[in-house]
């Protein structure tokens, strides 16, 4: 089993850029949604650090909700995407706002809005913290997106190695370490 040890872990966006860029996406949806109540659903598992962060920092009235689903394991996405935990909330005529850690080939994201649209919303805004923009290619807009960046694998703030390194409070660029 390899350990942290094994691996080298590289600040990628420090904590106090993330907490920076979160307060500006706070009080973008702030402004939009200020006369509603959006319902605020969480992909878990990776959003749930930047899920918690932002709705802190909402001056907003909402309610919270969750799904999961599964897809990736490793560095290696399968593919074939698995509803793991369906919502509990009724968002019929509702606005959604769903809040994701990362867009990399799109498969999950389109998955996630197409059942969301199933249950008739009002309106669905889709925000995430990062996004790997060269690698997907959708035919609907990603609302707000926290950071554009490329395709290395990085980790922390939530995001894993095989559930790993999620409760690093920076990303990180991770990378095995040359044992040789
Ligand atoms: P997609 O379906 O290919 O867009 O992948 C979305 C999911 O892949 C995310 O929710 C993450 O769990 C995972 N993922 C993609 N890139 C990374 C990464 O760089 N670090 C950690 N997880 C990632
Ligand atoms: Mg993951």
């Amino acid at each position: 089993m390899m350990s942290k040890f094994d691996y080298e872990l590289s600040v990628y966006i420090a904590k106090d850029d993330i907490s920076k860029r979160l307060k500006e996406i706070a009080i973008e949806l702030s402004e939009r949604f200020y006369n509603e109540c959006p319902v605020i659903i969480g992909v878990l598992n990776g959003s749930f650090i930047f899920m918690s962060d932002l709705i802190r920092e909402l001056d907003l009235e909402c309610e919270i909700d969750f799904m999961k689903v599964s897809s990736y394991f490793g560095e290696k996405t399968t593919g074939k995407i698995q509803l793991e935990k369906d919502l509990n909330i009724n968002i019929k005529d509702r606005s959604v706002i769903i809040i994701e850690d990362i867009i990399d080939s799109g498969l999950t994201i389109d998955f996630i809005r197409k059942h969301i649209l199933g249950f008739s919303p009002k309106e669905v805004t889709i925000v995430t913290l990062l996004s790997k923009k060269m690698n997907y290619r959708l035919n609907f807009d990603i609302d707000i997106i926290g950071f554009e960046i490329t395709s290395e694998f990085v980790v922390g703030y939530g995001l894993d190695l095989d559930q790993k390194f999620r409760q690093l409070d920076s990303l990180y660029k991770i990378e095995p370490r040359n044992l040789a």
